[in-house]
């Protein structure tokens, strides 16, 4: 097994077993949080990933297979997705169609109640020209404009920072491509964005 990547809360391990590619998502202890409350935190989250990323397939999002989930060890093993982060690959040259897509996907979730959580480009792979969503661990259920309305705004906060070059165009398609999906709903959510923002400019 080798490891691949250490990211904020977990360790990623790649192997290889009879030519099938594996990945090993691992929640690592957090030594600043009490013991009994960092196992709960991060077995919680390892089953909430993995049924979210089962969920969103089959409202037609791509996800990684899931092969199997240890709660006790705070352990995902997935299938490994080839390719490329979209945050690596989403340059000068064809952002367009690629953000398009990513605002339709989000539309899928949504109109499903699902709330992905932690929207950024590191989260969503690019293999083949199919775009797969990663990282539901702090993933929710909510069927409020509110709530959808924040999971945009935090994706448009990361994606202006990391892809300010791609500003303000690659973010209008990624809303373009939403509400060209979700239709009506869609379209009260992005007006609720400018709401948000509204209210905090006056806090
Ligand atoms: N199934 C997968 N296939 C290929 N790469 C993956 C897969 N899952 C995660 N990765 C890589 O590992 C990184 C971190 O994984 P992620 O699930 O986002 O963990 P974290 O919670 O630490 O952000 C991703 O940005 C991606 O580069
Ligand atoms: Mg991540």
């Amino acid at each position: 097994m080798k490891l691949l990547r250490r990211g904020a809360e977990a360790e990623l391990y790649l192997s290889e077993e009879k030519g099938k590619k594996e990945l090993l998502k691992r929640r690592v202890s957090k030594g600043y949080r009490c013991k009994e409350l960092d196992e709960e935190i991060r077995s919680g989250r390892t089953g909430l990933e993995a049924r979210l990323l089962n969920e969103a397939k089959k409202f037609g999002v791509r996800t990684p297979q899931v092969y199997g989930v240890d709660k006790e060890e705070k352990e995902i093993s997935m299938e490994f997705v080839e390719g490329s982060r979209v945050k690596d690959v989403l340059n000068m040259g064809n952002f367009e169609g690629i953000c398009e897509r990513i605002g339709r996907d989000i539309a899928k979730m949504h109109s499903f109640d699902l709330i992905h959580g932690d929207l950024t480009t590191s989260n969503i792979l690019l293999h083949n020209n199919k775009l797969f969503f990663i990282d539901f661990g702090l993933g929710t259920h909510s069927k409020k404009i509110e709530d959808k309305a924040v999971d945009l705004l935090v994706f448009r906060k990361t994606f202006e920072a990391t892809h300010a070059d791609l500003m303000p165009l690659g973010w209008e398609k990624i809303i373009e491509g939403y509400v060209a999906k979700m239709g009506s709903e869609g379209r009260k959510v992005v007006e609720h964005i400018a709401a948000i923002e509204k209210r905090a400019r006056y806090h």
